[in-house]
């Protein structure tokens, strides 16, 4: 053999053995949220979220818990700035407070100590060199829109969008990732179906659809008044926020499978069809009307788009911001096995884990990794998003600083949103981990933990500490391959 080729023989081996590599633009990031992280949750004038007031009543959380203080991010906000950086990562998705700039969620009073802090926030960030990623609305809806009737009135789309135009103005000349929404599915499902997630109201089998449009409405309503008074100026993108898990058939007979399409479509295609195809699910009307029907219902407990409304929805995001944890077995159930109107008999269903995955300390993730690949295939081909960014992704626990569940966990997840990128060709442009620091995780307070930097919340100044899987996440960051 020739000096060249045995030079080129040698250039193919290593290049197969060598490890893929994230593309060169790909962001690795980190992810939180205002009512979980800031605290501060009376100062300076920001009024009351219905998170507040949910959590200053006894007995909604583990141990009382409340986010008053959570992780003082009002105050520390620098601190996680300079953690990010040292960490090398190159995005932050945080959300606003809806209520620390409009405290009443109306547009008569702007509270400018509140637009100083996310303006602060996002300089901090910008000369990190971090690129700022915002939800607009993260849960804390302002608490005297929720007595106006919350996400059941059509008409907090458009607060929302009041509030959304605001934000725009405000902060617009410097984001340039927007998600009005954080996974309406999970407001609509704990907050208006079962009542364990503010406003705590168990509507079942109807407060769910109710929610689930007017979610719809009120993010076209952003994305449109972003499209056509802020895109041509400020350039950005405004994407719709979903969380979709990936569900298996547990055998391979037919009700199983159809279990499976309609946990698909009940859970994710709720919420993303109608904002990439104009419509509910053809599933979820047919078996919604169903049911309705038998229940004695002269309407289906679904609620229809009008023509103008399906026009308005339609298309109404330029990439898709995925929250994906975990992944379940699907068993069908008997349409008798149920008397009265509620979700789950509308799912017809029971889930289980696959005794084989590893469980977190919250009670509905297990670990499997190829979950998340299904899942980007599967949102790919539905709804062809153009980018995705995988704006949650992470593992709970109960705290400990050698996290090596969270490292396995991460590793594997991310080795297959690599396999996605690289193998099926899937437009994955950025990945924020939950969650950059340990915080309120709702109704379960403080007991479970999703942060790569621990939180001492014993200690007045809530000190930050790095876990081993936030040293491994800088490799990887750096490397742009998965490291070991
Ligand atoms: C989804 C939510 O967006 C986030 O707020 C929550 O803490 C994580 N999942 C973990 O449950």
């Amino acid at each position: 053999m020739g000096a060249l080729k045995v030079l080129v023989f040698f250039g193919v081996i290593v290049g197969c053995l060598s490890a893929k590599q994230f593309p060169e633009n790909f962001l690795f990031g980190a992810a939180g949220a205002s009512y979980q992280i800031e605290g501060g949750w009376d100062a300076d004038g920001k009024g009351l979220s219905m998170w507040d007031v949910f959590a200053h009543t006894p007995g909604k959380i583990k141990n009382n818990d409340t986010g008053d203080v959570a992780c003082d991010s009002y105050n520390k906000y620098k601190e996680d700035v300079a953690i990010l950086k040292q960490l090398g990562l190159k995005v932050y998705r945080f959300s606003i407070s809806w209520p620390r700039i409009l405290p009443k969620g109306i547009p008569t009073e702007i509270n400018q100590a509140g637009v100083d802090y996310y303006r602060n926030l996002i300089k901090e960030l910008k000369d990190a060199g971090i690129e700022p990623l915002v939800t607009l609305y993260h849960w804390d809806l302002p608490q005297h829109l929720a007595e106006l009737g919350g996400w059941l009135n059509p008409r907090i789309a458009d607060y929302f969008g009041d509030y959304a135009r605001i934000c725009f103005e405000l902060f617009g000349d410097q984001v340039k990732y927007w998600l009005p929404l954080n996974e309406p599915g999970t407001t609509c499902v704990h907050g208006y179906e079962t009542g364990d997630l503010a406003p705590g109201l168990p509507l079942s089998g109807e407060g769910i659809y109710q929610c689930a449009y007017v979610h719809v409405l009120a993010h076209a309503k952003a994305w449109h008044i972003y499209n056509d008074e802020f895109r041509s100026k400020q350039g950005g993108k405004v994407g719709f926020n979903n969380v979709c898990f990936w569900f298996y058939p547990k055998s391979n007979n037919s009700e199983d499978i159809e279990a499976q399409t309609r946990a698909m479509e009940f859970g994710c295609g709720l919420y993303a069809n109608p904002i990439y195809n104009g419509d509910w699910p053809q599933v979820v009307i047919d078996r919604v009307a169903y049911r309705s029907k038998k229940e004695g219902y002269s309407f289906s407990r679904l609620p229809t788009f009008t023509e103008e409304e399906k026009q308005y929805i339609n298309g109404t995001s330029d990439y898709y911001g995925l929250n994906m944890y975990t992944s379940y077995l699907v068993e069908a159930l008997a349409d008798e096995s149920f008397d009265s109107p509620s979700l789950e008999q509308d799912l017809a269903y029971n889930s289980t884990a696959d005794p084989s995955w590893a469980h977190s300390a919250s009670e509905w993730l297990n670990l499997d990794p190829p979950g998340i690949r299904n899942v980007l295939n599967y949102v790919n081909e539905k709804y062809n998003p153009g980018e995705i960014v995988v704006t949650e992704n992470g593992w709970s626990d109960n705290g400990e600083l050698d996290d090596q569940g969270r490292v396995t966990y991460l590793k594997g997840y991310l080795s297959n949103v690599l396999d996605a990128i690289v193998e099926d060709s899937i437009n994955v442009i950025a990945y924020t981990t939950w969650s950059l620091m340990d915080n309120f995780e709702w109704n379960q307070g403080y007991t479970q933990k999703f942060g790569i930097v621990q939180v001492d919340f014993d200690s007045p100044n809530r000190t930050r500490t790095l876990k081993s899987s936030a040293e491994w996440y800088k490799r990887v960051a750096a490397a742009k391959e998965i490291v070991d």
